[in-house]
């Protein structure tokens, strides 16, 4: 294909080589057409089906956004009376998956995300009857099914993970979910024991509806990557579960809270944003993205909902104050606008859930939580027209060298 031929829409950073110029972490290079979210990262717009955040966060919840991204339309009632029981009576693990966990208790909980995602994979029969069908080159109406009741498992048992990981990692006993309790009341309640409070429970499931999809991040690429192998779609999640981590990626919401907690007063924020601007500085956590060269939607939603919660409940360790004077000097400095770089959704998004008393390890997880709906969505929609990803390297090396036994080097 002629250089021509390639619609790039890239600004971005282009690297030259001798076989040609290599789109530096694929900035702007287009994997397939989708129609399950749409960023608009001049004007700071997200759409998913269509449907824009700020609409779906005010009326609708994360059972109703996750049908809507699964199969691509808002549920008629019976539709979502039926898809809610099932996502309920699916939530709970197999023993394996527990012992997982169990033997993971002290490990960071991606870790034994990762882990328990592939566990309960490893022990679906329906996992591997679909695996099955696709190295057949089967994807039809049958298999589809197959492939969306897999999808629904994932969405149930992911809050389930987390919850039992949070409680067998401070020796409690785990809290079996209850199927009379919303997806995101049930994982409060699974993780503290309690009937939760309905603004904590607001605030989560505010969460999940707004990091549900986003298009093509790193995680959901990783995923489409694995899932492009016909490997399996638990392992193509928990791959994607690996590559969220990351502090570029969703590990973002754990280091900010994390940076804030350090800073201890917002009157150091001068300083911590000017260090951010000297070369080799330390990134400012939660600010930047790849595709928002505006202030990012979710992040609007999730600052208004942080000012809301510590006007009620206090801010003791200055979290909000904090990152409300590090958003001031970021969006004054010449550094910041001259590289249109405006505070992201992991800026704002954990300080209400540190108060609400969900530890820093955990808002990583609850990310993936969310985020499993988009990577099956997109896996399935990339199997519509699967190919394997295979991109290439330039060789800079050197060629048809001498092999010098090792008693002779
Ligand atoms: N602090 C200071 N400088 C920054 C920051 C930041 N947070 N983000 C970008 N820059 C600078 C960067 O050094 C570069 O400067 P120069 O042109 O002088 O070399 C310029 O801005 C462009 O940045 P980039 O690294 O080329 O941008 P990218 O598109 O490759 O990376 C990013 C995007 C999100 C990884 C990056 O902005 C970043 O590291 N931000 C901090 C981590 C973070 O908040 N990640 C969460 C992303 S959003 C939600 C999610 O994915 O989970």
């Amino acid at each position: 294909m002629s250089e021509q031929a390639v619609q790039i829409r890239t600004g971005g950073k282009i690297l030259q080589s001798p076989c040609g110029p290599i789109i530096h972490g694929l900035e702007d290079v287009l994997i397939k057409n989708t129609s399950i979210s749409d960023i608009d990262g001049d004007k700071g717009i997200l759409w998913y089906r269509g449907y824009r955040i700020e609409d779906l966060a005010q009326h609708s919840t994360y059972e109703e956004v996750s049908y809507l991204i699964l199969y691509g339309k808002l549920p008629t009632k019976k539709d979502f009376e039926d898809y809610v029981s099932r996502l309920r009576k699916n939530r709970d693990l197999r023993p394996e998956t527990i012992e997982v966990i169990r033997n993971l208790a002290k490990a960071h909980p991606m870790f034994a995300l990762e882990a328990a995602v592939a566990a309960e994979g490893a022990y679906d029969e329906d996992n591997h009857k679909l695996a099955e069908a696709l190295r057949l080159g089967r994807y039809k109406a049958e298999e589809k099914e197959l492939a969306y009741k897999i999808a629904e498992k994932l969405v149930a048992k992911m809050p389930t993970i987390v919850a039992y990981h949070y409680r067998l990692s401070r020796n409690l006993d785990i809290v079996k979910p209850r199927e009379d309790l919303s997806h995101s009341a049930n994982f409060l309640y699974m993780m503290f024991g309690k009937e939760p409070d309905p603004l904590a429970v607001r605030g989560i499931d505010l969460y999940l509806m707004l990091h549900a999809d986003h298009e093509v991040p790193a995680s959901t690429f990783t995923a489409h990557v694995v899932a492009s192998t016909l490997s399996d779609l638990y392992s193509a999640v928990a791959a994607a579960v690996a590559a969220l981590k990351g502090p570029l990626h969703g590990g973002a919401n754990e280091m900010a809270v994390r940076s804030y907690l350090e800073i201890g007063d917002p009157s150091k924020a001068r300083d911590v944003v000017e260090a951010a601007t000297k070369p080799g500085g330390p990134k400012l956590m939660g600010v930047g993205h790849r595709v928002y060269k505006a202030y990012d939607p979710r992040a609007k939603i999730f600052r208004e909902f942080s000012k809301n919660y510590v006007a009620k409940f206090g801010d003791p360790k200055n979290l909000y104050a904090i990152a409300s004077a590090i958003e001031h000097e970021v969006l004054n400095h010449p550094y910041f606008q001259q590289r249109r770089l405006y505070p992201n959704v992991d800026f704002w998004s954990g300080i209400a859930f540190y108060y609400m008393g969900v530890p820093y390890e955990y808002f990583t997880p609850i990310f993936a939580v969310s985020r499993v709906v988009g990577w099956v969505a997109h896996i399935l929609e990339y199997w519509e027209n699967n190919r394997i990803f295979r991109p290439r390297a330039c060789y800079v090396g050197p060629h048809d060298l001498q092999y010098v036994p090792i008693e002779q080097r």
